[in-house]
């Protein structure tokens, strides 16, 4: 049986490494964008609390900061993974105050780092999600290797057991709690060094380990792990060879609770050797261990692929009807480019009427990833930085392509879909702020979708994001708009909600992106 199973399974790696990532893909779309715009425009809105890297969401000087704790996190929200029974690991159970309250998690750093995760969590990104992207903004921006991310992890609904070490057990406790986790004891080595690049030790929680340091600079009493604590780099091992380590987990007056001390020595000190000795080993090693880190998830989760960039990349694209005409929103990202006047964009549109037509694009902005290595330029359509584009709805919109300095840049022949199926209309109106209104989709003729609903994003009781659908009736007769589209209409008691609008069309489900807060809804006329 095993001989003839085993064809079938290349044929599904190769099936699985050559396929490849085309927009639009809703989840990957916004994975990517959180994974790789880290600063400047349209930038993950996290990535300003790890920049720079001693920021601190609770006030300067105070010894600790975001980026530690956010590293911190992900490894105890994967530290309870048993991978026995695929329970456990990287699934944002360390969100819920019972598992907080373990004092396997002593700390407040739990809390802050949920705080500011939560900025990130969609529909499309769950809290385990977001704090792997949490850990790994820290690293990328604070110094630290280029991490491949993949996405796709789901949010417990419950606390998982127990089962982050604590400094006070002894090696081979460690080394059991490792091979739980799936690692190995250099693997263990490793990872608790990489991890150990940053932060250190709070008087607060651990009074046993460490004193009150009286220090104007460091005002919630952290001894450090190393004399570089806010950014990645191997001093983390050059001290520990070295001798002049401070670390209070390796030199702490108890030696019970220095549990870095035994981990490090437990090889003879070959791994700490070999990261003293070289930045380059230590940074691709902790690489490896990272990804591994955050690809520690329950068994059943289903990762996508590593997440490269797009190359050329439309966002934020959305379609509004107003009357006649259709508006085309968003921008253009160009990767690994720079504000260069010799540049030449194009935008290339396709019609459903066999038409044609093209705009140059204008550059806007720049933003750049893993702590300034990459940059991309941003274009927009139109002189205004929401780049909108006036198109005869008619005609309406079927597919983008671009031309980037003479180059056609159209995902291989396939083109940038766009779904102009149904949109908003700028006929939805509100009664009285913001109390009520009404909500009218546009849907092109022809088109016949099965149903049409609005799209609400709330989250249930652990906190795990839900969407809603709000069934719209279809209108008992047509509701003419314009030539090509007809009204569907439902009434809503908040029309200021981030409503969005879903369709399904041919047995597929569609969403258009949220109702921008750009978008002021009229006066319904009385
Ligand atoms: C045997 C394994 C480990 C033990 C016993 C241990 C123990 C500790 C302790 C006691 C602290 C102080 C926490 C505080 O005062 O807030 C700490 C901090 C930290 N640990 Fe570990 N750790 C272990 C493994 C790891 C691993 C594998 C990572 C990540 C890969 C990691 C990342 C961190 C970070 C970033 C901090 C600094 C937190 C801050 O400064 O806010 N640790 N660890
Ligand atoms: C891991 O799971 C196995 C199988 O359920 C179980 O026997 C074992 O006790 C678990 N390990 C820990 C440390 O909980
Ligand atoms: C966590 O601890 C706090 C303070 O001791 C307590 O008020 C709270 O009820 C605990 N929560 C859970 C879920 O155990
Ligand atoms: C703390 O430091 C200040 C000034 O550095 C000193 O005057 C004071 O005595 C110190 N307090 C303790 C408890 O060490
Ligand atoms: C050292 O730490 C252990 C574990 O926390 C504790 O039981 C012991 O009392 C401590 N020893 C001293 C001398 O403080
Ligand atoms: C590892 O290195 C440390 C620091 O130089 C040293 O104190 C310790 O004895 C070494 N351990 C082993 C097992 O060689
Ligand atoms: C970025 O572009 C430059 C040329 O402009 C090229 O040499 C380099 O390989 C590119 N890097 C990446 C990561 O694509
Ligand atoms: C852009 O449109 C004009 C006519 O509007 C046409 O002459 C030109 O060839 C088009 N350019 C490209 C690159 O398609
Ligand atoms: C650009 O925007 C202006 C209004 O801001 C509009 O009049 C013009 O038609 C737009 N250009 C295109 C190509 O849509
Ligand atoms: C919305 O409410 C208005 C006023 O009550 C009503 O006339 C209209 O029929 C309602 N529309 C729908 C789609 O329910």
């Amino acid at each position: 049986m095993k001989m003839v199973h085993r064809p079938a399974l290349y044929a599904l790696a190769f099936l699985a490494a050559t396929r490849a990532y085309v927009w639009p893909s809703p989840q990957l779309d916004a994975l990517e964008s959180a994974r790789f715009d880290q600063s400047g425009f349209n930038a993950n809105p996290m990535s300003g609390f790890v920049q720079p890297c001693n920021f601190f969401l609770f006030g300067p000087n105070t010894g600790r900061s975001d980026a530690a704790d956010w590293i911190r996190t992900a490894y105890h929200d994967m530290a309870t993974y048993n991978i026995t029974d695929g329970t456990g690991g990287l699934d944002a159970s360390i969100r819920f105050a019972e598992e907080q309250n373990r004092t396997e998690n002593a700390g407040d750093g739990f809390t802050n780092t949920m705080i500011i995760v939560n900025i990130l969590v969609s529909r499309y990104i769950s809290n385990a999600d977001a704090i792997a992207l949490a850990a790994l903004l820290a690293i990328e921006n604070c110094g630290g290797p280029e991490i491949a991310f993949r996405g796709g992890r789901l949010d417990a609904a419950e606390p998982n057991a127990p089962g982050v070490p604590e400094p006070e057990q002894d090696l081979d406790s460690h080394i059991a709690a490792f091979a739980r986790q799936g690692f190995t004891q250099t693997e263990m080595i490793g990872l608790v060094a990489c991890g150990h690049t940053f932060g250190g030790v709070q008087h607060d929680p651990f009074p046993d380990i460490v004193n009150v340091l009286n220090d104007t600079t460091d005002t919630e009493d952290v001894a450090h792990f190393d004399s570089t604590f806010l950014t990645f780099d191997n001093n983390i091992a050059k001290e520990y060879i070295s001798g002049t380590t401070q670390n209070p987990l390796v030199v702490g007056f108890n030696d019970t609770t220095n549990s870095d001390k035994r981990i490090f020595g437990s090889d003879g000190n070959t791994t700490m050797l070999s990261f003293a000795n070289s930045p380059d080993v230590f940074a691709s090693t902790c690489a490896d261990l990272f990804a591994r880190m955050l690809d520690t998830v329950p068994s059943g989760v289903q990762l996508t692929d590593v997440i490269s960039p797009l190359p050329v990349k439309p966002s934020n694209i959305e379609v509004i009807m107003d009357g006649d005409t259709l508006q085309l929103w968003g921008q253009l990202r160009l990767w690994n480019m720079t504000d260069d006047p010799a540049h030449n964009v194009i935008m290339l549109w396709q019609d459903h009427i066999g038409g044609t037509g093209n705009a140059t694009l204008t550059f806007s902005s720049l933003s750049s990833s893993t702590g300034g290595k990459y940059s991309a330029a941003w274009y927009v359509w139109n002189t205004t930085e929401f780049s909108v584009l006036y198109l005869d709805a008619a005609a309406g919109v079927k597919s983008l392509s671009f031309i980037v300095d003479g180059e056609l840049q159209d995902q291989s022949g396939l083109g940038f879909a766009i779904q102009d199926g149904f949109m908003f209309s700028s006929t939805s109106c509100q009664v009285e702020t913001p109390f009520s209104g009404r909500i009218d989709v546009a849907v092109r003729n022809g088109v016949n979708p099965t149903r049409v609903y609005l799209e609400q994003t709330t989250t249930d009781s652990v906190g795990r994001i839900v969407v809603t659908e709000i069934d719209i009736s279809p209108p008992s007769q047509p509701v003419i708009l314009n030539s090509a589209y007809s009204i569907w209409s439902i009434n809503v008691t908040d029309p200021t909600r981030p409503y969005g609008i879903g369709a399904e069309i041919e047995g597929v489900k569609y969403s258009s992106a949220e109702v921008h807060s750009f978008i002021v809804f009229p006066l319904c006329p009385t």
